[in-house]
């Protein structure tokens, strides 16, 4: 291996999806397995380097979801998730096996919290079922990933030593969830490097991370923990899963795109495909996107306010980090309302169809100005009334 090879081997962070397990286990997110099956032909088409596509043994349904995905993905990785038991395991293995590379994701909680309240188990009877499961698990297949659940609640001894443990046993991957979306970027990112320099064995297995939203912060806190040598991040379309959701997918990729220039890491996405995948995942769960969300939000590339508009017909970078073709969007929107300003106004007539002379062009701003005044958003097709209106005066 060349020098350069190895390092952009090293800057390469892989793509864990899980839209089709924690995203779909929110609350108005349940997907059926065909509806599961459509959105992970696209998710793999893209580039998504695991789909994790269901818990298979929480029901029939799921099962069915994952045993199809694994049947039909061409490039992508197919997970599952399993408790730390044999039953859960098996029914994993019964689904996923029929992927060209399969996965099984297994997870106990680690934080006192959870093992004395949620799990009712001591410190070293936890530790013990992590070295059982990940090892009958590693008897199924090579590619085991290990999580402990409530990662960053975690006492660092006790999450160093079951760390340590689980890779012995055969973990490929290591997965650091923050369950409860508690962590801070620095904080985060300290962690991940408390293990890689506490963790004897720690680079015989890819450092994944796993970040829920509840303080808004799973994107800073993915981003923070690549930075600390992560190279698994764990995300949903549209940041879809549990109470606040989990890291948008869309967000982290469009982030190491733009942001190169400060975080030199590689992802194996298509950008292209987001729009359609985000719409996709919107539709067929019902569960709309807010219009001014990062990325896919109906607003994300629209502007009103007239010196941007004026801005981005001279420049669309004045206004616009990325290209609304990055993400698979023919242009931008330019909005028309109160605070458009003529030049965007010319601008959109032009795009209608309308070429005016001056005073049409005059009268028919006004009119607009007017009309914009009592209105929130000024529609093609009341601009086309108008236009008529005053084509028709002159
Ligand atoms: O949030 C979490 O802890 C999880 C684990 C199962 C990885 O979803
Ligand atoms: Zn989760």
């Amino acid at each position: 291996m060349t020098e350069n090879q190895s390092a952009s081997q090293q800057n390469r962070v892989v793509i864990f999806d899980t839209t089709l397990r924690d995203g779909e286990q929110s609350p108005g997110c349940s997907m059926t397995p065909e509806e599961k099956l459509s959105v992970a032909k696209t998710l793999d088409e893209m580039g998504i380097d695991v789909i994790e596509g269901g818990f298979p043994i929480s029901s029939t349904s799921d099962f069915e979801a994952v045993t199809q995905i694994a049947k039909h993905a061409k490039n992508a990785q197919i997970c599952g998730l399993a408790r730390a038991r044999q039953s859960d395991i098996d029914r994993c293995w019964e689904a996923v096996k029929h992927a060209r590379r399969p996965r099984i994701h297994t997870f106990l909680s680690t934080s006192p919290l959870h093992m004395k309240y949620k799990l009712q188990m001591e410190p070293d009877d936890v530790h013990q079922a992590v070295i059982d499961s990940v090892s009958y698990a590693r008897d199924l297949t090579d590619n085991v990933e290990w999580s402990p659940e409530d990662g960053t609640r975690t006492e660092h001894d006790f999450l160093c030593r079951c760390v340590e443990s689980a890779i012995k046993s055969g973990a490929t991957t290591i997965n650091i969830p923050d369950t409860v979306g508690y962590t801070v970027p620095e904080e985060f990112h300290d962690l991940i490097a408390m293990l890689r320099n506490r963790v004897p064995n720690i680079d015989k297995a890819i450092l994944s991370v796993h970040c829920h939203n509840d303080l808004g912060l799973a994107v800073a806190n993915s981003l923070a923990a690549v930075r600390a040598g992560a190279r698994q991040v764990e995300v949903a379309v549209n940041g879809i899963g549990e109470r606040a959701g989990n890291c948008a997918m869309e967000e982290v990729v469009m982030a190491l795109k733009t942001r190169h220039d400060v975080m030199p890491y590689d992802c194996g996405v298509d950008t292209h495909y987001i729009t359609r995948v985000s719409r996709q995942v919107a539709g067929i769960t019902g569960f709309a996107v807010q219009p001014n969300k990062a990325i896919v939000g109906k607003n994300a590339f629209a502007h009103e306010a007239g010196i941007h508009q004026d801005g981005m017909l001279k420049n669309a970078q004045t206004y616009e980090i990325m290209t609304p073709e990055s993400v698979g969007l023919t242009r931008s929107t330019l909005v028309m309302g109160r605070h458009s300003g003529k030049h965007a106004f010319k601008s959109k007539l032009q795009e209608l169809g309308y070429e005016l002379n001056d005073n049409e062009l005059g009268d028919a701003f006004k009119r607009f100005k007017d009309l914009a005044d009592h209105k929130k958003e000024v529609f093609d097709d009341d601009l086309i009334a108008l236009i008529d209106d005053a084509v028709l005066r002159h």
